[in-house]
C-alpha cells in the first residue's frame, strides 16, 4: 500500500473514500465539523438521531451527492476520547477497512488535533505526530489482511492508496507513513501464516518461509534438522516431534547491523512453532481444536519481525530461533511419565504431553544460548491459562529482567500493542517440584497455569535477562462478543514490537 501526507483542503480531495473520525460524546473535532458543515449538518443530525452514536468502533457511511468532490464519507466511530489508546486507534481503522475495500481502493483520512490529544493523553510518545502517522497506516494496512487463494473465487478487494491529512507533509511524516504501511504488511504476513491449515503449513513449509525473509532481508541462516538435534543433545524439542510422521526443524535467522552496532547486545526472540497442536497422548477434546494450527503464532512473529529488523536497520545484533514441530499423538509419540533430557542437561517427567510449548522452547532457548544471545525474549502461545486471565486484548508478560520488560512495553506502545507483567515470586516453584527428574513439565493443577510455563521456562534462559511473552490470548480469537472491538481471527501479534525492542535495547 502506497501511503502519503497531504495537506490539501476538503474540496480538493478525491479518493474513493474519505474516513471522518469522531468520538463518542462532546463536541465535534475541527475536521468532523469542516465536513459536518459541507454536508449541511448530516452528522449533527444523525449524532441527534441517534443513528451515529460514535461508539467504538461504528462506520456510518453517507454518500456525497456532488457536495465534495470524494463519492463518500465514512464517518468512524473512536469511542470516548479518554479510552483511545493506539491499539484501540489501530483496531477501529482495520474494521473501518474491512467493511470499505470492496469498493474503495484509494482511501484519504482526516487525522486532527481532536485525535492526537486524545493519544497524547494517554502517552506522550504515542502522540508524536510520527507515531500517529506510524499508527494510522499500520490500522489501514492491517485492514488490508486476507488469507488468499484457500477460497476459491474470492476478491475482497484492497486500499492501495492511503492519503492522511492533518499531521503535516514533512518528509518526517511521510517516512513514518511508509514505515507503518510496512510495517502493517509485514504483520499480515504473520497473521497469514497463523492462520494456515496445518496441511498447508508444515514445519518443513514454515522453515521454507523462513528461508524467503532471510534472502529478502539479507539474513544469515541456519536450520537444524532431527540428525542435528539429536547430536545437540535437544531431548525436549525432539521428544514433542516424535509422535509425527512430519520431520522437525529448528531455524535460526541472524541480523548484524551494517554500520558498527551501537552496543555488544545480542537480542534472541525465541519463537513456539508447533504447526499443529493435538495434545500428543494427553489428546485435546474436539471442541476448538482447529484452532491448534495457529499454535505456531510465536513462531511466525519472531520470522516475520527480522524481515521489519533488516528494514529498519536495527542498531544491535538479532537472531530469531524458531522451534518448529507438530504434537501428534502417532504411534512413536511420547508417552505421560517419560522422562527425557534438555540440551542445557536438565532432566524432565513429561507428567502432560500438551504442555509441548515449553519443552520445545527450553531447546530453542538453550540454542540461542548456545548461539551468543545476551538477551532471552520468547513468544509463545502457551496457557489456556493467559486467556483465562486476560481474555484477547493483552499479552501477558513474565521474566527476570524489569529493564527488559520495561524496554518491550515501550516498544509495545509504539507497535499499539499491549503487554501486562505477572509475577515470578518464589512460591511458585512448587509447580515444577518432582520426585523422579529435575522437574516435571506441568504441575497437574490449573492454579497459577500461565506463571508455572513461565517458571519452567526460567530453568533454561542460565543467567541471561529474559522475558516470555505468553501470547495465547492475543494471537487469535473467534468470540462473537470481541468481534469488532478486537479483530477477529489472527492478529499476527508482536511482530511490530518485536521489531522496536533492539531501538529500545540499543
Ligand atoms: N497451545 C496450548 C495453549 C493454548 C490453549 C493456546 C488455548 C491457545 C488457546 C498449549 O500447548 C497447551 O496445551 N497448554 C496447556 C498446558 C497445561 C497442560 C499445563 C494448557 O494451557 O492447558
Ligand atoms: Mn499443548
Ligand atoms: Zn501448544
Amino acid at each position: 500500500m502506497r501511503a502519503k501526507a497531504s495537506d490539501a483542503d476538503l474540496g480538493e480531495i478525491r479518493a474513493d473514500v474519505l474516513v471522518v473520525p469522531y468520538f463518542q460524546a462532546g463536541p465535534l473535532g475541527p475536521s468532523a465539523t469542516a465536513v459536518d458543515r459541507a454536508l449541511d449538518g448530516l452528522l449533527t443530525r444523525m449524532r441527534d438521531d441517534h443513528e451515529a452514536t460514535g461508539r467504538f468502533p461504528t462506520r456510518t457511511a453517507v454518500a456525497t451527492l456532488g457536495k465534495l468532490p470524494t463519492p463518500r464519507v465514512v464517518f468512524l466511530g473512536l469511542g470516548r476520547s479518554q479510552e483511545l489508546d493506539g491499539y484501540r486507534l489501530r483496531n477501529a481503522l482495520q474494521f473501518a477497512v474491512r467493511e470499505t475495500r470492496r469498493f474503495c481502493r484509494s482511501l484519504t483520512i482526516l487525522v486532527d488535533q481532536a485525535v492526537v490529544a486524545a493519544l497524547s493523553a494517554q502517552d506522550p510518545d504515542q502522540g508524536e505526530p510520527r507515531a500517529v502517522a506510524r499508527a494510522v497506516a499500520e490500522g489501514v494496512a492491517l485492514g488490508n489482511y486476507h488469507l488468499g487463494q484457500l477460497k476459491t473465487g474470492e476478491d475482497p478487494g484492497a486500499i492501495e492508496e492511503l492519503v492522511v491529512v492533518g499531521l503535516g507533509t514533512e518528509a518526517a511524516i511521510s517516512d513514518a507513513l511508509a514505515e507503518g504501511s510496512s510495517l502493517g504488511e509485514v504483520t499480515n504476513r504473520a497473521r497469514v501464516l497463523q492462520w494456515q491449515p496445518s496441511n498447508q503449513l508444515t514445519p518443513t513449509l514454515l522453515a521454507a518461509e523462513a528461508e524467503r525473509v532471510a534472502k529478502e532481508g539479507g539474513l544469515e541462516l541456519e536450520v537444524l534438522e532431527r540428525a542435528d538435534m539429536e547430536r545437540l543433545g535437544m531431548g525436549a524439542l525432539l521428544a514433542v516431534a516424535q509422535g509425527s510422521h512430519e520431520p522437525p526443524k529448528l531455524v535460526s535467522l541472524r541480523y548484524r547491523p551494517k554500520a558498527q552496532a551501537r552496543s555488544d547486545k545480542v537480542l534472541a526472540l525465541v519463537g513456539k512453532g508447533i504447526t499443529f497442536d493435538a495434545g500428543g497422548i494427553s489428546l485435546k477434546a474436539n471442541p476448538g481444536m482447529s484452532d491448534m494450527k495457529a499454535d505456531m503464532s510465536g513462531a511466525a512473529a519472531v520470522i516475520e519481525t527480522m524481515s521489519l529488523i533488516a528494514q529498519m536497520e536495527a542498531p544491535i545484533q538479532v537472531i530469531a530461533v524458531a522451534a518448529l514441530t507438530e504434537n501428534m499423538p502417532g504411534g512413536g509419540a511420547i508417552k505421560p511419565g517419560d522422562v527425557v533430557s534438555a540440551m542445557n542437561g536438565k532432566t524432565i517427567e513429561i507428567n502432560n504431553t500438551d504442555a509441548e510449548g515449553r519443552l520445545v522452547l527450553a531447546d530453542a532457548l538453550g540454542f540461542a544460548a548456545d548461539r551468543g544471545a545476551t538477551h532471552l525474549v520468547d513468544v509463545a502461545t502457551l496457557t489456556g491459562g493467559a486467556v483465562v486471565a486476560m481474555g484477547y486484548a493483552v499479552t501477558v508478560a513474565m521474566g527476570s529482567s524489569p529493564e527488559l520488560i520495561a524496554q518491550l512495553r515501550r516498544a509495545g506502545a509504539l507497535a499499539g500493542e499491549r503487554i501486562w507483567e505477572l509475577p515470578l515470586y518464589p512460591e511458585y516453584d512448587v509447580a515444577l517440584t518432582c520426585h523422579i527428574a529435575d522437574m516435571q513439565n506441568s504441575s497437574g493443577t490449573a492454579a497459577a497455569s500461565s506463571i508455572n510455563g513461565g517458571v519452567f521456562l526460567r530453568q533454561f534462559t542460565g543467567d541471561l535477562p529474559w522475558v516470555h511473552l505468553d501470547i495465547a490470548g492475543t494471537a487469535y480469537h473467534g468470540e462473537a462478543h470481541w468481534k469488532p472491538i478486537v479483530p477477529i481471527g489472527p492478529s499476527g501479534v508482536m511482530t511490530r514490537t518485536l521489531a522496536h525492542l533492539p531501538f529500545q535495547m540499543a
